[in-house]
């Protein structure tokens, strides 16, 4: 597949003749030929001094399957292809290597090779957001011409240099697993039918072919005719006054088309979510808050130039310390992170019962403090945005985020522009885990679309990308629990501090969401919660999967552990005593409806854990839905189309969790219409207002909205007798509508939260020599599982998630700059450092769910960290209170029984 081009960008190009060239530098004396057989065709390319294979791949000869996901570190696999029949990371090898050899990427396979292996991979759902599946089935092909029966440790040796952030491996191994066998003539080809569309199916990922071979464009594959390539300018410095920003020597390189600062913004300079405290760009005279602050942004007729003029931007600074510790942040005499307030961006607090008493008339009282980690999300796809020019000073803006309405919506107000005067089309991400919710670049990518009349595309680096996107906060927590004589909890009180760096983003609500599930899945009679969000110059922290709950269920669950221990009771008996039971408040004082499926949960572990020598076990409890006062809506439609083709249209993100997938599984059950020919689109011109694709609430908030559409339509095609035929052009609107929960600490006997929540036990199993993790276990009530196989890969890949917060993963930062910011340095756990992963699926559902389900997308990882610290503790007699637990991931514990 070659660069998908947006069709009704073709615009009179006044700019200049070199503004319709491709997006190549311009060949020079300097440039050199290679001769290389790509594909099965013998080509040749005048490249750059230094110029990689992956540039020449995409640029050159416009392939779209070998994706960028970290040039040029060569570390996350995503641009393998083969070389000569050996795979290689085609961004850290140059051209010039390739001299006489072959290449081929999946575009280059035959046919039967194509087929065989994307089937494989979409049969066994070993493709999620598919960013990093083009890689692997290149190095799929390799691996199985080499070996046609590879071990599943030979495989995962294999996988070495691939990263996927969003599987956990698990089903990419079933994967190559079944290739093998397949083209072994061991087992049949798997045919992707579509027979069984409906509820509770494993209906093949909505285009995972496509996605698995690379040819479904991202928006770094898109083009749009006389299109101009972006590149940023940011800031030296987390803390300085900005005193002269000049464009001069940028504006004089040949190449460049235009160059927009502070100056240029005619709206609103700052956006944000909740706070509007972000700047679209840093102006001369105002002191910068981050390393990620944009001050200045690009357009030229390539890449390489718009990046060389980025860095040709003098900036004068008056450097000053930046704040970069929260508690020194919160001090009375601490310089401001941002003049017009304070450093203090939020307190939540609320209190039930009489903590005091219960504390003093406790038998028991455990006591600690923790600290938990950065920790970046590290997506496969890197940020990028597209904007095109429309007529009447309109814009078409291709967006990868989180929420295209309030992409939209905080566009109008940068721009000055109605919000009707801006198309957001979502074009599906390459994972986003929360860290696509705020702005990135859209803002900086219209300006600069607008300033040329031109499409203009602006991709971030992965240096970028870590340096300006909200990361999951380190959060601070004094921690006191107690119980009876018999172990049953009393009490819980904690006072959280979390670092939320530059930006307010959505820290506000990550923090009171830490606190209102400070006690965890366990019934607690009296509590005081105390949380503080305080800004600093590091980057800023906001949502990401889990959303202040891991924080939180690492500290509580240890406790809970060193309670039991003090009581006489083990691990697992003091969560059968203390779990939520119906009718029980959960932490803010929301009594638990439809709860069963918490018990059934650790039941389901009960029997390994009990089998396991050194094992840890914890729960989990994640709400379903914004909720805490926020209002949850979900909006769907459904098009009857010429010919029987349906276009199904919703408001959220599809981000590799499956979205489109079971959007389309639950409009077949609810029309008992079958999977024909459909397409899903997210557009804001559809008006179909979803907020934020966030809160593990997409299954439950479109599901619901699919469902009250589907209804329509059925009664519709009922009085028709069935003939789709006659309900052409019509459209059925759907919507589902929560708009009675209530913040932590409202005064009410019976104040609801949250709309619904989700409900885990977790095991952690270690080696019994060695102390390292092998196997994880993860029993979810998931409510009613819509596609299993999606279910079970969401849970796996958050497990796998949940591993890496647990041991290896850490965002360091030294006086506001990331500085392990590569992918091999930041711990991401690979193929061969991720133990087995178990998943079991209990079904207790929900009433207000579709069909009864659940949303899945966060609790994956909320109980693993301290699962796997608690059988950290039996086999080495340690308590962990800092994340990560690192000695164990670096090098092997000591068994105490040695
Ligand atoms: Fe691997 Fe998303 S499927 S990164």
């Amino acid at each position: 597949m070659t660069t998908s081009e947006v069709p009704g960008s073709e615009r009179d190009d006044t700019t200049s003749a070199a503004v319709s060239s491709a997006s190549v530098a311009p060949a020079s004396a300097s440039t050199k030929s290679v001769a290389f057989e790509l594909n099965g065709q013998s080509v040749s390319a005048r490249v750059r001094p230094g110029e990689t294979l992956l540039q020449t791949l995409r640029d050159r000869f416009d392939l779209i399957s070998p994706k960028d996901g970290c040039s040029p570190q060569g570390q996350c696999g995503c641009c393998v292809v083969k070389v000569n029949g050996q795979g290689v990371t085609s961004c850290a090898m140059k051209t010039t290597k390739v001299e006489g050899k072959t290449v081929v990427s999946n575009e280059g396979l035959s046919e039967a090779e194509r087929t065989l292996i994307a089937s494989c991979y979409v049969a066994t759902g070993g493709v999620q957001c598919g960013f990093c599946i083009p890689g692997f089935v290149s190095r799929t092909s390799a691996l199985l011409d080499r070996n046609p029966d590879p071990s599943r440790d030979e495989i995962r040796k294999a996988l070495g240099v691939h990263l996927c952030r969003c599987t956990g491996y698990v089903k990419i191994l079933d994967a190559i697993e079944l290739a093998a066998k397949v083209k072994r003539g061991e087992a049949e080809l798997p045919v992707l039918g579509v027979d069984e569309p409906g509820v509770g199916k494993r209906l093949p990922r909505y285009k995972g072919s496509q996605y698995a071979l690379g040819d479904e464009p991202y928006v770094e594959d898109m083009t749009a005719q006389g299109m101009l390539h972006g590149a940023v300018r940011l800031a030296d410095h987390p803390r300085a006054v900005v005193k002269r920003i000049d464009t001069k020597a940028a504006l004089l390189l040949d190449g460049v088309v235009a160059i927009v600062t502070a100056a240029d913004v005619v709206g609103a300079r700052r956006y944000g979510l909740i706070e509007q405290d972000w700047p679209s760009f840093v102006a001369e005279g105002e002191t910068t808050s981050m390393v990620g602050d944009v001050m200045a942004a690009v357009a030229a007729v390539d890449r390489y130039t718009a990046r060389e003029a980025a860095k040709l931007v003098e900036i004068e600074y008056e450097v000053l310390e930046p704040i970069t510790d929260p508690m020194q942040a919160m001090a009375k005499d601490a310089p401001q992170v941002h003049a017009s307030r304070g450093n203090l961006l939020s307190t939540t607090k609320y209190a039930r019962g009489d903590v005091v008493q219960a504390f003093a008339n406790s038998a028991h009282v455990v006591k600690e403090s923790f600290r938990t980690q950065t920790i970046e999300h590290l997506y496969m796809e890197p940020e990028a945005c597209m904007a095109v020019p429309r007529d009447a000073g309109k814009l078409q803006v291709f967006s990868q985020g989180q929420g295209v309405y309030d992409d939209r919506r905080q566009l109008g107000r940068a721009l000055a522009l109605a919000e009707t005067d801006i198309t957001v089309t979502l074009v599906s991400n390459g994972g986003a885990f929360g860290g696509k919710e705020d702005l990135s670049i859209q803002v900086q990518t219209c300006l600069l679309a607008q300033k040329c009349g031109h499409p203009v595309k602006l991709t971030l680096s992965r240096d970028e990308s870590i340096r300006i996107h909200p990361k999951r906060h380190p959060i601070w927590m004094d921690y006191e629990v107690a119980c009876d004589e018999k172990g049953k909890l009393t009490a819980v009180r904690t006072k959280m501090i979390a670092d939320t760096g530059a930006y307010a983003s959505v820290g506000a609500k990550v923090v009171e969401r830490a606190a209102g599930h400070a006690c965890g899945a366990y019934a607690v009679p009296n509590v005081s919660v105390e949380g503080h969000c305080v800004y600093t110059n590091n980057p800023p922290n906001g949502a990401m999967r889990g959303f202040g709950v891991n924080q939180a269920a690492f500290a509580l669950e240890q406790l809970i552990d060193a309670l039991g221990e003090k009581v006489g009771l083990d691990p697992f008996e003091m969560r059968e005593l203390n779990l939520l039971r119906e009718g029980e408040r959960f932490g803010p004082g929301q009594k638990l409806r439809n709860c069963a499926g918490l018990l059934r949960t650790l039941e389901a572990v009960k029997e390994q854990y009990y089998g396991a020598k050194f094992a840890g076990i914890a729960c989990g409890i994640k709400n379903v839905g914004i909720g805490n006062g926020m209002i949850d809506v979900g909006r769907a439609r459904i098009d009857v189309l010429a010919g029987g083709k349906i276009r199904l249209g919703h408001g959220m993100t599809e981000m590799g969790q499956g979205l489109h997938t079971v959007a389309l599984q639950m409009m077949c059950e609810s029309t008992g219409l079958p999977l024909g020919e459909v397409e899903v689109e997210v557009c804001t011109d559809d008006d179909l207002d979803c907020g934020m694709t966030t809160a593990s609430r997409a299954t439950v908030l479109v599901g619901n909205a699919v469902i009250d559409a589907g209804k329509k339509l059925k009664n519709d095609l009922e009085a028709a007798g069935g003939d789709l035929s006659q309900l052409e052009g019509r459209k059925y609107r759907g919507e589902f509508l929560c708009d009675w929960t209530v913040k932590p600490g409202t005064e009410a006997d019976d104040p609801v939260t949250h709309l619904s929540f989700g409900f885990a036990a977790q095991v952690a199993i270690l080696d019994e020599e060695t102390g390292k993790v092998k196997k994880l276990l993860a029993a979810h009530d998931v409510g009613k599982a819509i596609n299993p196989t999606l279910c079970e890969g969401q849970i796996e890949g958050s497990v796998h998630m949940g591993l890496g917060y647990a041991l290896s993963e850490e965002l360091q930062l030294e006086g506001g700059f990331p500085k392990n910011a590569t992918m091999r340095k930041i711990g991401v756990l690979r193929a061969h450092e991720t133990p087995e992963i178990e998943v079991i699926l209990v079904e207790e559902p929900e009433p207000m769910g579709p069909f009864g389900a659940r949303g899945v997308g966060e609790i994956g990882l909320v109980p693993t960290a301290p699962a796997v610290a608690g059988a950290l503790y039996k086999f080495d007699g340690r308590r962990r209170t800092v994340l990560p637990m690192r000695d164990n991931y670096e090098k092997p514990a000591r068994s105490k029984s040695k």
